[in-house]
Formats: structure tokens, sequence, C-alpha cells
């Protein structure tokens, strides 16, 4: 019982971190690893790799993805499910892998 408490309460200050790592991680791997790859894509993919690029420039990438100010059929698609939070978590995710 002790321990499920604990649990709560980690689990609720986690929720209110800025940016979850972990849920960026658990969307990177689901959804945008497909293209992207993880550290990095594969030769022959035309995708744009995107582990250890700027945070900034991830979030307002998917941001423009987003609201269509960057037209892109693939990722105006997959950004419009996006949240705020999401993007947040993604772009901190990504932007802190290293890429060897
Ligand atoms: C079905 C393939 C596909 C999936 C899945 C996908 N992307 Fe993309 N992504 C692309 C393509 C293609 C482009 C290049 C589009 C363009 O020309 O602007 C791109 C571009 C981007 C860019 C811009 C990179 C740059 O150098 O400017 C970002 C950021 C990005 N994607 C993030 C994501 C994230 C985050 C996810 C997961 C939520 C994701 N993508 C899932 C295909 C995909």
């Amino acid at each position: 019982m002790k321990g499920l408490l604990f649990s709560i309460v980690i689990l609720s200050i986690s929720t209110v971190q800025a940016a979850s790592l972990y849920a960026g991680k658990a969307k990177a791997a689901a959804v945008c690893s497909q293209c992207h790859g993880v550290r990095l894509t594969s030769a022959d993919a035309p995708f744009p790799p995107l582990a250890g690029r700027d945070e900034e420039y991830l979030e307002t990438a998917l941001k423009q993805y987003r609201d269509k100010t960057r037209v892109s059929d693939i990722m105006n698609n997959i950004a419009s499910s996006l949240t705020d939070k999401d993007i947040n978590n993604i772009a901190s995710y990504y932007s802190r892998l290293k890429t060897k």
C-alpha cells in the first residue's frame, strides 16, 4: 500500500514537469521513428534526421507543420494530432539524443 501511494506521488510529480523525456521517447518510438529513425535515419531515407537537433528548431518546425505555415502533406497530417505538450516532449527528447 505504501509502495502504491509512493508511485502515485511520483507519477503526479512527473506529469507537472515542463517536458517529459519519457513521453517524448514513447511518442518518437511509436510514431516518428518509422520515418525519421531514432538516432540516425537509414542511409537511403529521404527524411531529415531529428536526433541532436536544436530543441527550439524542432518545436518551431512542428508548430509550423501543425498550423500549416510549413507545408508537407505527411508532416501536416502527423503534427495535426500533436498537443503543445507532445511537441515540447518530443523536441526535448530528440534534441538530447546523441547522434553517435
Ligand atoms: C510517414 C513519414 C513520417 C513520419 C511518421 C514523421 N515524419 Fe517528420 N518528416 C517527414 C518528411 C517527409 C519530412 C520533410 C518534410 C518537408 O519537406 O518539410 C519531415 C520533416 C520533419 C521535421 C522538419 C525537419 C527539418 O530539418 O526541418 C520535423 C521536426 C519532423 N519531421 C518531426 C517529426 C516528428 C516529431 C514525428 C513524430 C511525431 C514525425 N516527424 C513523423 C516524414 C515523417
